[in-house]
């Protein structure tokens, strides 16, 4: 537990403040309700109900009986400090937290969402900081809070034990302690295991979520509607049986310390009667023993809390701890300025085992257009994606005007290319600021001319807010032709020195895709240009053809060049 509770201490160190002030005013209930209390109990029943001949003035019963009021006053108002504080910094925790994970998604490399589901990444980052949260508040609260409260009742006990000469009531405290640690540590183990597994199975009911939004018209076209929901319901039945498990034992530990404290306290009844106790001393003495028992209780259930939050801190840990396998080296070259030169030295890549290139080598001079073409399947997307450093070559090494990519700070090589993905993706943003994606200072006018090359300029005039028009969840407000070309306007308005096309234009109709050609004649000028396309209009471009076939190259070279290569024959006879 200590081992895990320090990971969290970075998180809790900025609220020192915070914390000694709550735990002043922790201080401040705790005396005032295991020390006040009790003794207002004893000064009524002493000083008023047993010694029925003193007489006290009514100024005198009006301090007593305004006693009670002031010791709650005091104990409401500071443990509203304390909750409010300590509140303050659950909630920060959370903040930071999330800030944290999000910032650490955003360095993990592709490989890590390809394996992982986004849906229960969402789980982590919504559900299981939330847990975390409630514990902390609940751990830093009662941690703070109940051992003064302990104490103050502790001191009072042994106060009153010292002046009535009566150590029974302290013998019990110190007998109850230890039989109210038993029931903790045998939940503890269910609570730990029902906990992991109530937080993963929630994770399936976010990702079942998440998937079926995305699959909104699959779901309809396929009659999957039933199908979907059952399968929901599976999943939200497997979450209610996990947490009904949790429950069963996280609501035991409440009952059965309240047998074990209940007990003692008869036994002190007991012990008092047959001492020959008076009432006033049996009453302040319950009063103080009660108070330290209640601590004790409470402590206990934020341990048992605490271990209930151990599977949904595992979670978050997963994916804090989840190393980016894409890094800025340690001393990152300078690159200067960029001609465009790619060189593959011998690269062989692998997802996991599928073997996607064999062994490419060729150099592609600054300022060169290729094609990139074959089958479906063949490589040509890794490739470009290599070339991106998505991933690091399992064998072999790229470079960009000879240097190795990983010898480059990312961000100096990404920001040298503009690349259009096979199927983009447009944030729910308006036009405008889906194509500044490309260039963020972009001026106006720039967006413009962008749209206008990508041959969007006038669609986008036609929207309902022109270029403010908000395209709505992955552009859903828009058709596949009109969002890839606000993918290609981000591309034209980068002006990179690299540009990488994957079927940048294979939703267009051929009268579009012969305007952007125009656009792209000019674009690529002095630019080294890859274009991922099966269309052979848009291989016109090229000077130099690379087919792709099963993760080799195989023929390279201008069009007359590779037009007698089979698997180049074979392509252009289906045209
Ligand atoms: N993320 C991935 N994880 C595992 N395997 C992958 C992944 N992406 C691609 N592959 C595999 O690698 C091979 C090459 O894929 P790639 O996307 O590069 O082909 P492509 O030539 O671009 O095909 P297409 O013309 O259909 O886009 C394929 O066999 C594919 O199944
Ligand atoms: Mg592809």
């Amino acid at each position: 537990m200590w081992k895990q509770w320090k990971t969290l201490v970075p998180y809790l160190r900025p609220h020192r403040r915070a914390f000694v002030i709550a735990m002043l005013c922790g201080a401040a209930a705790g005396a005032a309700s295991g020390f006040g209390a009790p003794f207002f109990m004893q000064r009524v029943f002493a000083g008023f109900f047993e010694d029925t001949g003193a007489e006290h003035s009514f100024g005198y019963q009006i301090f007593i009986a305004s006693l009670l009021p002031g010791i709650f006053f005091v104990r409401g108002v500071s443990l509203y400090a304390n909750q409010y504080l300590l509140n303050r910094v659950g909630q920060s925790v959370l903040l930071r937290l999330r800030k944290d994970l999000f910032d650490h998604l955003q360095r993990l490399h592709l490989g890590f969402f390809e394996r992982e589901r986004s849906g229960d990444i969402v789980a982590r980052l919504a559900a299981d900081t939330t847990q975390i949260q409630n514990t902390v508040i609940i751990l830093i609260k009662e941690g703070v809070l109940q051992p003064f409260i302990f104490l103050g009742g502790l001191g009072f006990l042994i106060f009153l034990s010292a002046r009535e000469a009566e150590i029974g009531f302290l013998l019990l405290l110190f007998a109850i302690v230890p039989l109210m640690i038993v029931p903790v540590r045998l939940i503890g183990r269910h609570l730990r295991r029902r906990g992991r597994q109530m937080q993963d199975a929630f994770g399936d009911v976010s990702e079942a979520i998440s998937e079926n939004l995305r699959a909104a018209a699959e779901v309809r076209a396929f009659n999957r509607e039933e199908h979907e929901s059952a399968r929901f319901e599976a999943r939200l039945q497997a979450y209610f049986a996990y947490a009904m498990k949790m429950t069963k034992y996280y609501i035991m530990t409440q009952p059965l310390m309240e047998i074990v404290a209940v007990t003692v306290l008869s036994t002190a009844f007991l012990y008092a009667y047959n001492q020959g106790l008076g009432s006033s001393v049996f009453l302040a003495m319950g009063g103080g023993l009660y108070f330290t028992v209640d601590a004790v209780k409470r402590l206990a259930r934020a341990l048992n809390e605490w271990q209930r939050t151990e599977g949904a801190f595992a979670r978050v840990r997963q994916v804090m701890d989840a190393e980016p396998m894409i890094q800025d080296p340690k001393d990152p070259v300078e690159p200067g300025a960029a001609e465009g030169a790619v060189t593959f030295r011998g690269v062989s890549f692998t997802y996991g085992e599928q073997t996607a290139l064999h062994n490419i080598d060729l150099s592609i001079e600054g300022g060169t257009v290729c094609a990139l073409v074959g089958p479906s399947g063949a490589g040509k997307s890794t490739f470009s994606k290599l070339i991106l450093r998505f991933y690091d070559p399992t064998v072999g090494s790229i470079l960009l005007d000879g240097h190795d990519l990983r010898s480059m700070q990312l961000a100096d090589l990404r920001e040298r290319i503009a690349y259009v993905p096979q199927n983009p993706t447009l944030f729910n943003d308006t036009v405008a600021n889906n194509i500044r994606l490309g260039r963020e200072d972009a001026t106006d006018a720039e967006v413009e001319a962008a749209a206008r090359a990508a041959h969007a300029h006038d669609f986008i005039e036609a929207l309902p807010e022109g270029y403010a028009t908000n395209v709505g969840e992955n552009a859903g407000r828009l058709s596949g032709g009109q969002r890839q070309r606000l993918a290609l306007a981000r591309a034209f308005l980068r002006s990179a020195p690299v540009l990488i096309l994957d079927e940048a234009t294979s939703a267009l109709d051929s009268a579009s895709e012969e305007k952007i050609r125009d656009a792209l004649r000019r674009l690529i000028r002095g630019r080294t240009v890859l274009i991922v396309a099966h269309r052979f209009s848009t291989i016109e471009l090229a000077e130099r053809i690379l087919v792709f076939e099963g993760g080799r190259i195989v023929a390279d070279g201008n069009r007359d060049e590779v037009l007698t290569h089979p698997v180049f024959r074979e392509l252009s006879d289906k045209q």
